[in-house]
């Protein structure tokens, strides 16, 4: 599947009707989740044949983008059971398979499991402090192959304390850096 074709695809999932804050419910939008899972099959042949499982998956953007290119199992994780219905509803539109999970990622033990990769948009950890870290820990341990992340790249930066000059704008989209990050356990 060529990316352009992807990427159209997922821009028709159906995202979070009622999103919840304190879950960081932020759906992958088509272009960056197209990307990233192109990038993990093109590149790294992490996709294709492979067990992926997508943590916190939400709407099923990131694991209806791997079964599309070929996964041959894909298993939606999240604590949310109205985003795992979306999911379901998603994945039964575009008839591919998913096996969803109702669980809390820090609480899961797959070892046994056969999961190649895992693929996740984590909480950033801005609602509740850690939680990126808590996923990411979690993936390591479940993967054997590798894990790709989305993380927020004020993360890694050394931050340059500026006192507040001016009144905050408040914008009705706001574009965020995040860095994509590929994990080999
Ligand atoms: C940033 S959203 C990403 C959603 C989806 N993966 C996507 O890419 O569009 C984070 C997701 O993690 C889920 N989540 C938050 N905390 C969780 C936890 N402890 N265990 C499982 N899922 C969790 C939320 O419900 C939400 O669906």
């Amino acid at each position: 599947m060529k990316l352009k074709q992807l990427e159209g695809i997922l821009g028709s999932i159906q995202q979070f009707s009622n999103p919840k804050l304190d879950l960081e419910q932020y759906p992958t939008g088509p272009h960056i989740a197209s990307r990233l899972l192109y990038t993990a099959e093109n590149t790294f042949g992490d996709v294709n044949g492979k067990v992926v499982a997508d943590f916190g998956c939400g709407c099923g953007t990131l694991g209806i983008a791997s079964a599309l290119l070929g996964a041959e199992n894909v298993i939606g994780i999240d604590v949310d059971l109205q985003a795992l219905e979306i999911a379901s509803q998603n994945a039964e539109n575009l008839e591919v398979d998913l096996d969803l999970i109702y669980c809390n990622v820090k609480n899961l033990s797959l070892r046994g499991y056969l999961i190649d990769t895992v693929v996740m948009n984590p909480p950033f950890g801005t609602r509740n402090k850690g939680s990126d870290m808590e996923f990411l820990s979690v993936a390591i341990k479940v993967a054997s192959q590798s894990v790709y992340s989305l993380h927020k790249t004020s993360t890694r930066e050394v931050r340059f304390d500026v006192p507040q000059l001016y009144q905050f704008h408040k914008k009705k989209t706001v574009d965020l850096a995040v860095d994509l990050w590929r994990f080999v356990p």
